[in-house]
């Protein structure tokens, strides 16, 4: 069953629900705030002090940063773009079968146009897709700034990024990842040369992300100090909260920058299991 509801301030989102999982989507920003599979905890982390208004991210689920990752140069710009915070078009509703439900989201103006295209089931897919329909070239960077819902962040364990290089982002030095990555202090950083899938182990499952059309994964978390900061600063996050969550986000960040000609298209795509 695939349903739009409204929160009573006019706030609209996506209810799905199938054999297989079901999940929540916003319009605001086409973000993912729930996905769980049917007889097990939710897969996504979702802030309870976040504020589903209009024109604000949500702290938790899959925000989508574009057309730009991170902080712009102009700093009057909102960090991780815009798309978080615009309202989304639904262009497409699909119930697939039993087990699978399709959506398609759309954002455009004379620029550009942006579709995300989301499928519940079994597994999460997510196709972030850019058509340049200007007659300039249009610059991106990009990521599914997944917050993922984990048991205590001391249990996490992240593989799939041995040997991998990185840009530590707290001290902008390059480094090269050598093991597992887990969790002991704030982590920020920009993995390069992403070509395989990553894989959460927390206590008592695994999950994987599998990316397309991306060679950047970031991986977050704010712990203490950071997430303390966070919470006095937005008041959307507890203080504490870093501890029941890691981000891992596929990206085009960086030095993966995509330049799209006119009437050029990139789609950025992730598969969560
Ligand atoms: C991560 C960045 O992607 O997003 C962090 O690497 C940043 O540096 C975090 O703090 C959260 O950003 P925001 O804008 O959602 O508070």
């Amino acid at each position: 069953m695939i349903s739009l509801k409204k929160l009573p301030n006019g706030f609209e989102y996506i209810d799905i629900k199938n054999n297989s999982a079901e999940a929540k989507i916003a319009l605001n920003g086409a973000h993912v705030f729930h996905y769980k599979r049917v007889g097990e905890e939710p897969v996504l982390w979702l802030s309870e002090k976040t504020e589903f208004e209009e024109g604000t991210s949500i702290r938790g689920g899959i925000p989508i940063c574009w057309p730009w990752f991170g902080i712009n140069e102009d700093k009057n710009l909102p960090a991780h773009g815009f798309a978080r915070n615009s309202k989304f078009k639904i262009i497409k509703q699909d119930e697939i079968n039993k087990d699978m439900s399709s959506v398609t989201f759309k954002l455009e103006n004379k620029e550009y146009e942006l579709s995300l295209h989301v499928e519940v089931g079994a597994k999460l897919k997510l196709e972030l897709k850019t058509t340049n329909i200007d007659t300039k070239p249009f610059k991106i960077t990009q990521a599914f700034h997944t917050y993922f819902n984990v048991s205590d962040i001391l249990h996490v364990e992240i593989d799939g990024l041995n040997n991998k290089p990185y840009l530590d982002a707290l001290t902008m030095k390059q480094e090269k990842q050598n093991g597992s990555i887990t969790f002991k202090e704030e982590v920020d950083r920009v993995y390069q040369e992403v070509d395989t899938t990553i894989v959460l182990k927390d206590a008592n499952r695994t999950l994987h992300v599998e990316n397309f059309g991306s060679s950047s994964a970031v991986i977050w978390n704010p712990w203490i100090d950071k997430c303390k900061r966070m919470s006095l600063a937005k008041n959307d996050m507890r203080e504490d909260a870093y501890k029941e969550f890691v981000c891992i986000e596929s990206a085009n960040a960086f030095d993966d920058f995509i330049v799209l000609e006119p009437n050029e298209s990139h789609t950025l795509k992730a598969i969560i299991y």
